[in-house]
């Protein structure tokens, strides 16, 4: 009875539901610059005033040394229900470069059955989509406890969760976190995320002469720094697409036979789908592992920008005196972030050359996770997810990052189950971001009955 009027409530209010999620992402919430810091206490307020909105109690604001993190709370109806602690992110990543958004990132726009915004999919569409499940199951009284907890450092490798976590262990205690950041392989395709990369990331600066020189004039007698980076970086891979960092695989736990088997079966053909989502004439990688393989459980090195010398229209001949290069390296399980980085380092001090001067800054990280599938919390999911979508979840692992799951696992021993309600086409991180309107909604009606089916079961 109450979940049908829970359910009733959802249609009801679905127009208002897209009105909030489109005053959400016209915040510019982004982390990592810090002209947006107003804007980010404006997201954190906002989300805090959300919640209060829904019922939730011991509303808070918590400042930490980065960007503040908010928490919020709603009883069920109930004594000795189960706790959910629904994690999820108010900051987003830039919307650059702006000139290739069809509508500006944070002027929210429908088009089809579709809104575009930075954040539509990662994640404010889904942080809204728990807050208005959560508002709607409330109605008829919440048969689980619910706890959130939204940072807004999920996008620069939440540098300050652990932290929080680790101070408020009383307060986020739960049996299970449900964590909405990762997505669905398409719209027919529920899916439950069980594994997430990790990620060690490096600014790699190369120095030469001391100010930018004529290249005619002083061409042949140094080392070009935008020559001697492209040198380095380019041997940090072999001929097959393996990373030569030293000790770079040892720790690499293998798939099983069994997880081999069960990816293969996944019903979709992910050579297909990955030429059809990246539009690149033909795929790249170790070639012993398939598509999937190697995005989920085999760890990469990729460069994530280049900068030296003249960039501008026209030429210039310039030997310039500097050259940089932003370098990210997704992890597997048993890999962990500061071995990787004690690896480039030993890579860089085996190979940069004498005519050079470099320097290595670490940035953020974030080890890998695996999440336990035979749990209470995933079999109600699967089972939510089934009454929504009248079919069987698929269960993947993920190539991306979510920091906060290692974290709670290695604080709190508490297990995530992983989902989320955005398609690969989503766009995340790249120009006209967008959120399909109808697998967010049908995202929403799967969360309520998870927190009844979860209510039951346990
Ligand atoms: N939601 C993404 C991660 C993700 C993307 C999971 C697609 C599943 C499917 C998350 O917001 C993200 O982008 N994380 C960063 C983390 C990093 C900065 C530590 C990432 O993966 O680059
Ligand atoms: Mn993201």
């Amino acid at each position: 009875m109450s979940l049908s009027q829970a359910l009733d409530y959802l249609e009801q209010h679905r127009d208002r539901f897209l009105a909030e999620l489109e005053a959400f992402l016209r915040i510019p919430s982004v982390s990592t610059t810090p002209e947006h810091k107003e804007d980010i206490a404006r997201a954190a307020n906002w989300v805090a005033d959300n919640l209060r909105a829904i019922g939730a109690r011991n509303v808070g604001v918590h400042p930490t040394a980065g960007h503040p993190v908010v928490y919020g709370e709603l009883p069920a109806a109930q004594a000795d229900a189960p706790t959910v602690l629904i994690y999820g992110h108010y900051d987003v990543q830039p919307a650059e470069p702006l000139e290739l958004w069809e509508t500006p990132a944070f002027e929210p726009a429908v088009r089809g059955e579709r809104i575009y915004a930075r954040g539509a999919t990662d994640m404010k569409g889904q942080v809204m989509a728990s807050l208005k499940a959560v508002e709607a199951a409330a109605q008829a009284g919440l048969p689980v406890n619910v706890k959130f907890l939204v940072e807004g450092e999920e996008e620069i490798g939440s540098p300050s969760l652990a932290g929080f976590i680790a101070e408020h262990q009383d307060l986020l205690a739960a049996d299970v976190c449900l964590n909405p950041d990762a997505g669905m392989l398409g719209p027919d395709w529920p899916t439950i995320t069980y594994a997430l990369r990790g990620l060690a990331y490096f600014e790699l600066r190369v120095y030469g002469p001391a100010h930018d020189l004529h290249s005619g004039v002083y061409g042949g007698v140094v080392h070009n720094p935008a020559q001697a980076l492209a040198e380095l970086i380019a041997g940090m891979h072999d001929a097959h697409g393996r990373v030569t960092l030293p000790g770079f695989y040892d720790t690499v736990r293998p798939l099983t036979a069994e997880e081999r088997r069960a990816l293969a079966q996944l019903p979709f053909d992910p050579t297909a789908f990955y030429l059809e989502q990246t539009g690149v004439p033909q795929l790249w990688g170790e070639p012993e592992y398939t598509p999937l393989e190697r995005v989920g459980a085999r760890p990469t090195l990729e460069i994530n920008g280049l900068y030296s010398g003249f960039i501008e229209q026209g030429a210039k001949t310039v030997i310039p005196a500097y050259a940089m290069a932003k370098i990210s390296c997704r992890l597997v399980p048993d890999q962990h972030p500061d071995d990787v980085a004690e690896q480039m380092r030993a890579y860089l001090k085996a190979h940069a050359p004498a005519t050079i001067r470099w320097e290595l800054d670490v940035m953020a990280g974030g080890p890998p996770s695996i999440t336990d599938l035979h749990t209470p919390a995933v079999q109600a999911l699967a089972q939510a997810m089934e009454a929504t979508w009248h079919r069987q979840p698929l269960y993947r692992r993920e190539g991306g990052s979510i920091p906060v799951v290692a974290q709670m696992q290695e604080i709190l021993g508490l297990d995530s189950v992983l989902t989320g309600f955005g398609l690969p086409d989503g766009n995340l991180h790249a120009p006209n971001e967008n959120l399909h309107l109808p697998t967010w909604q049908k995202g929403m009606e799967a969360l309520v009955r998870f927190f009844y089916q979860f209510g039951q079961n346990t």
